[in-house]
């Protein structure tokens, strides 16, 4: 369908050509004075120089055309030369019954139907999942549920960190602790072990303790950057020690990322882009994209418009290891092979940003995609905890997500229980479903690359812009189709929108009118926080109306049936934008 926007701008860019004026001045939009008009048109301003004419000639002159117009209720022309309007309650019942009616709700199918890769999520294996990677998989998996809702063909990609110095930091660890392992002795050719040497408490606790050792340390750190590069060689007894790391750390991920909602199609690392390092390494060299700058194989990205220094983007380590940059190239080479994508999208913390202007940069230099490849980088800011420091826990460390999870859940269940009767295992189930609303909204409500305060008390909230305001509205809706039903009725009986007839009912059906201009948007944007501020509109539009109105003690049965289905309308696109965002609502709560 076309956007009520448009369509209206339609009937007044015809009306500005009919009077013999510009077509471009017929722009019209939302009112920003919404106490007088719904939406309007300044073009008359504009054309009042062109046409050398006092501004409100002209708007006189356009409202004079449209005033039999059956699309709008009132337009009427205000000096200095404004045209203020509000639609015909006819013409904006019919575009929410087409809403209703259309599979999409009104939005359309993409002109041309794109592959996109979404590079999300991030996680370094071995590491323990921080809140740090919370904003990659929470804003990705939402911007992957956008594109494809778009009417994309989406891949939604983990790429884990498996190939960097936190593998060799590792491996020198184990070898200091359990020298013994089998996996050190460089004579040994028979099978290893099926069973990991560790578990992933165990692995979780050696990392950190490499990581610092390697800081006070730096004979230890020689070993460890040692140990990745023989591991990148290929060293047997290696690659089965980073098999059983890459086993461990993907089992516990994978119940994380469940308990999150959030769901890749690819758990692709980076280490599967090594096999493709030596033949891009050669292709820059003989192309003499890439030369040697102190001992280190590197392509110039600078271009004559920087303003600040971009240094070279380095291919290849001194020792011919690959680094961050490395592996990011190549993955770049395969994911143009396995799947010819027409745009990338990476999401990480907003501080990598000069790496991937490098990364892009060198990725177009040198042709390892098209020119018309979209590369996009969505840098994230910090989540902060209130004293808008990078959060922590209590004792200062890095708060792991699952406790994080569980603050969120224990709070929510904690409102549950204060003033309703419900089983234990119930509530807590459904302050799992509403404790995931109020994490994953509290983040995506925020511009991605705003830094932001996780803040319990009032992400958990059931009022005011929160998850579980949303869901409240949303089990509101359902106890009311419940209540109509238990009184005899069918609910699929009740399934055509009226025209509506209150003030009320009217502002509902213009905030839903809405929906696929902000889908468009969240989609151009990659902006998940467009939908979140419309759905707030939105549930605060329903819960206007909701108090306006009798719906089950209506006597008019017709009208009953209109109000019946324009709350289902209304709940079936809440709960397709929190299905965008990466939640659902559960049955009561
Ligand atoms: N593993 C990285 C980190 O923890 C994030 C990966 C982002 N994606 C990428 N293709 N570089 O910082």
């Amino acid at each position: 369908m076309e956007k009520i926007l448009d369509l209206i701008s339609k009937e007044i860019t015809d009306a500005f050509i009919a009077c013999g004026y510009d077509a471009k001045y017929g722009k019209v939009t939302i009112s920003n004075r919404p106490d007088l008009c719904e939406y309007q048109c300044n073009g008359s301003m504009a054309a009042a120089k062109e046409y050398k004419k006092a501004p409100f000639m002209i708007a006189d002159e356009i409202v004079e055309k449209l005033k039999d117009n059956p699309v709008f209720e009132q337009i009427e022309s205000v000096k200095p030369g404004f045209i203020n309007i509000k639609l015909s309650n006819e013409f904006l019942g019919r575009y929410i019954s087409d809403m209703n009616n259309d599979a999409r709700f009104g939005v359309k199918e993409p002109e041309k139907v794109k592959t996109i890769v979404i590079d999300y999520g991030g996680p370094n294996v071995a590491k323990p999942l921080h809140v740090g990677h919370l904003r990659s998989a929470v804003i990705g998996e939402s911007v992957k549920r956008i594109c494809r809702f778009a009417g994309h063909k989406v891949i939604g990609d983990v790429h884990l960190g498996d190939w960097g110095l936190q593998m060799g930091l590792i491996i020198t660890e184990l070898k200091y602790r359990k020298p013994e392992l089998v996996y050190f002795d460089d004579t040994y050719t028979g099978e290893y072990p099926k069973e990991a040497p560790f578990t992933i408490s165990e692995l979780e606790e050696i990392y950190p303790a490499a990581s610092a050792k390697s800081k006070v340390d730096e004979a230890f750190k020689e070993e460890a950057k040692e140990a990745t590069h023989l591991l990148q060689q290929g060293n047997r007894g290696y690659t089965a020690l980073w098999n059983h790391i890459l086993n461990v750390s993907v089992s516990d991920l994978r119940k994380n990322y469940d308990n999150l909602n959030v769901e890749f199609d690819l758990w692709k690392k980076e280490s599967d882009a090594q096999p493709y390092v030596p033949d891009m390494v050669e292709y820059f060299k003989k192309n003499n994209y890439a030369y040697i700058s102190e001992g280190a194989l590197v392509v110039d990205v600078k271009e004559d418009t920087d303003t600040k220094e971009i240094p070279p983007c380095i291919v290849l380590k001194s020792d011919g290891s690959s680094l961050y940059q490395t592996t990011d190239l190549a993955t770049i080479v395969e994911r143009m092979k396995l799947f010819n994508p027409d745009h990338i999208i990476y999401l990480a913390d907003k501080r990598q940003e000069m790496h991937f202007v490098q990364v892009f940069r060198c990725a177009k230099k040198t042709g390892l995609v098209y020119d018309d490849t979209k590369l996009t980088f969505i840098g994230f800011g910090t989540m902060n905890g209130k004293d808008g420091k990078p959060f922590k826990t209590r004792e200062g460390g890095v708060m792991r997500l699952e406790y994080l999870i569980k603050e969120i859940n224990d709070a929510v269940y904690e409102k549950i229980m204060q003033n309703r009767e419900m089983s234990e295992e119930e509530a807590r189930q459904i302050a799992k479903t509403v404790g995931l609303s109020a994490l994953k909204y509290g983040d995506l409500s925020n511009q991605a690359a705003k830094d932001y305060i996780f803040d319990t008390d009032r992400f958990t909230s059931f009022e005011g812009n929160t998850g579980p305001y949303i869901l409240y509205t949303i089990v509101r809706i359902k106890s009311i189709l419940t209540k109509y039903a238990e009184l005899g009725n069918d609910i699929s009986d009740a399934h055509v929108i009226r025209t509506p007839e209150t003030e009320s009912e009217k502002s509902l059906m213009l905030q839903l009118s809405k929906f696929n201009d902000v889908i468009e948007q969240a989609y151009e944007e990659t902006a998940p926080h467009k939908i979140c501020q419309f759905i707030y509109d939105l549930s605060n539009a329903f819960n206007h109306f909701y108090h306006e109105t009798k719906i089950i003690a209506e006597t008019d049965t017709d009208k009953q049936k209109g109000y019946i289905a324009l709350i289902s309308f209304t709940k079936d696109i809440l709960e397709k934008c929190i299905d965008l965002l990466g939640f659902s609502a559960p049955e009561r709560m």
